[in-house]
């Protein structure tokens, strides 16, 4: 059988560099393919003082395609600056990469998505955005698609663990359709938590779990 990958993409699925977790991470993010479902996960750990990524690690949940964009990006970020490796595309990690095929692009964007979302999530815990765009229902739905459901390994919204969300003065309640004491429902809160009280305009973050 003929692979549809390049050699280097092949050396870097089947050697991955950076996998896993940062004990710690200053800033990490969980991002989903519209395309195919698939996630990836991107920590990083920063200077503080020059805002270079000095440490990054990924997981991916996605194929081929992802391991290997993950493995490049990874390589590619580190040791530049947040403003720096905002830019890194994935036309630039496909080039690096020697090209994949035109149908995997999608692969390539989740990962890169992946990298910003972490510098994002960074950003927001060190009041560096600028965007103060007032936080509304939509935007925290959005931030939960990127939360997995640990039992279908797809997000919380799309399999409808959300039942409700409501906010009001920068107070955000959300109703899980889990019980509490199910053991996957501290991690779930944990992750709502890191998605949610990031936000600069959210003051507090309750949770009920009545499934
Ligand atoms: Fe889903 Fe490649 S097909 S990440």
């Amino acid at each position: 059988m003929e692979f549809p990958y390049n050699e280097k993409v092949l050396e870097h699925f089947r050697h991955p560099r950076n996998v896993g977790k940062i004990e710690d991470a200053d800033g990490k993010a969980m991002e989903g393919s519209p395309a195919c479902g698939d996630m990836v996960s991107v920590q990083i750990k920063v200077d503080e003082k020059t805002k270079r990524i000095q440490d990054i690690k990924f997981e991916s949940y996605g194929c081929a395609s992802n391991i290997a964009t993950g493995s490049i990006i990874t390589e590619l970020a580190k040791g530049k600056t947040l403003e720096e490796a905002k830019k890194i595309s994935w036309k630039q990690a496909s080039d690096e990469l020697g090209g994949l095929p035109a149908i995997k692009a999608h692969c390539s964007v989740l990962a890169v998505e992946g990298l910003r979302s972490a510098i994002r999530n960074y950003e927001e815990k060190h009041s560096l955005v600028t965007d103060k765009t007032p936080t509304t229902i939509e935007t925290i739905e959005k931030r939960l698609r990127k939360v997995m459901n640990p039992l279908s390994g797809l997000d919380l919204v799309g399999t409808k663990l959300i039942k409700k969300i409501e906010l009001k003065e920068g107070e955000v309640k959300i109703d899980v359709d889990l019980p509490e004491n199910h053991q996957f429902a501290n991690s779930i809160k944990e992750e709502i938590r890191e998605k949610v009280e990031s936000l600069h305009d959210i003051k507090k973050v309750s949770m009920t779990f009545s499934g």
